[in-house]
């Protein structure tokens, strides 16, 4: 079997015109929705990120505050620009990009932001409302891959689910989501990580594989089980000194293989994370329309 590809970039359109619209109708009602963006440092990964997504704010109408601070910034002075931003009513989501330099108190600062604007899904007040099923933003790259399956048709419920990574950015929400009692749940979810027996076993039991591990290659044609929806999260750059910039870019996933055992597959780029920046306007312009109610 060949495998039908899922354009990320095709259904994160669809998804945008959406909200292209809804903002449209926000600023007649006198509510341009507003994210501001916080980078620390200077991760090339980071800052191209932080880029896209300040982007994609401006393509759909979304008013974007862009803060870049030095490396060597100090905790106590991005404490004070999460407090001002916070209290400003012009912003109605706040970012900022992880990972953090060493010196940083990463939980800190995520508990600084309001939980009322933290569009990323961080904040352990969102989290938990999460975990127990209540209204919360939901973490930008799990809610993006619930998007590309049920837009792709795949059915969710009591389908055998293996997530191969535990990250709090991914994993371990992407396994509260999918098992929450909900049309967008009502799967059977296994959850491997390092410590993980026996990987292969798990993922050839599999009918839809979610690769999460940020490692190359980590998903191999022999482990997947023919027919099997396998989705690639993982952004690895790989040495490759045929491209100008001496690298390309590969997913968890060994692509060219597993295309001919899957029945869908996510291409690297190209599949969640087009998906990932549109699942952050849809929160930010969630928030905003919060504040109309
Ligand atoms: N670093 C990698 N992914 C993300 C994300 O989704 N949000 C933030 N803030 N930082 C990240």
């Amino acid at each position: 079997m060949t495998a039908q590809i899922i354009d990320g970039k095709q259904v994160a359109a669809e998804m945008r015109a959406e909200l292209k619209e809804k903002v449209a109708e926000l600023k007649t009602q006198g509510v341009t929705p507003g994210l501001a963006v916080v980078l620390v440092g200077e991760d090339p990964a980071s800052k191209s990120y932080v880029t896209a997504k300040e982007r994609a704010c401006e393509e759909i109408g979304v008013f974007s505050n862009d803060n870049r601070l030095v490396a060597d910034t100090q905790e106590e002075d991005l404490l004070a620009l999460i407090d001002k931003l916070n209290k400003d009513p012009k912003i109605n989501g706040i970012l900022v990009q992880l990972p953090l330099p060493k010196h940083i108190d990463e939980d800190k600062i995520l508990l600084a932001i309001d939980p009322a604007k933290d569009v990323d899904g961080f904040h352990p007040v969102n989290v938990g409302k999460m975990v127990v099923g209540q209204d919360a933003f939901l973490p930008c790259t799990p809610h993006g891959i619930i998007q590309l399956l049920l837009r792709s048709n795949v059915k969710l419920e009591g389908a055998e689910v293996v997530i191969v990574g535990r990250s709090n950015i991914v994993g371990k929400p992407l396994a509260s989501m999918l098992i929450q009692k909900s049309p967008t749940g009502n799967a059977t979810v296994t959850v491997c990580h390092t410590r993980t027996k026996n990987m292969a076993e798990h993922v050839k039991r599999a009918d839809i594989v979610i690769a999460a591990a940020g490692w190359p290659n980590t998903i191999t044609a022999d482990m997947v089980k023919d027919g099997a929806v396998v989705i690639d999260v993982g952004v690895n750059r790989v040495e490759d000194a045929t491209k100008k910039r001496g690298y390309r870019l590969a997913g968890d996933v060994d692509f060219e293989a597993v295309k001919e055992k899957a029945s869908l597959i996510t291409p690297v780029p190209g599949g969640v994370g087009p998906m990932t920046i549109t699942m952050l306007l849809y929160n930010t312009v969630q928030s905003a329309e919060k504040t109309l109610q």
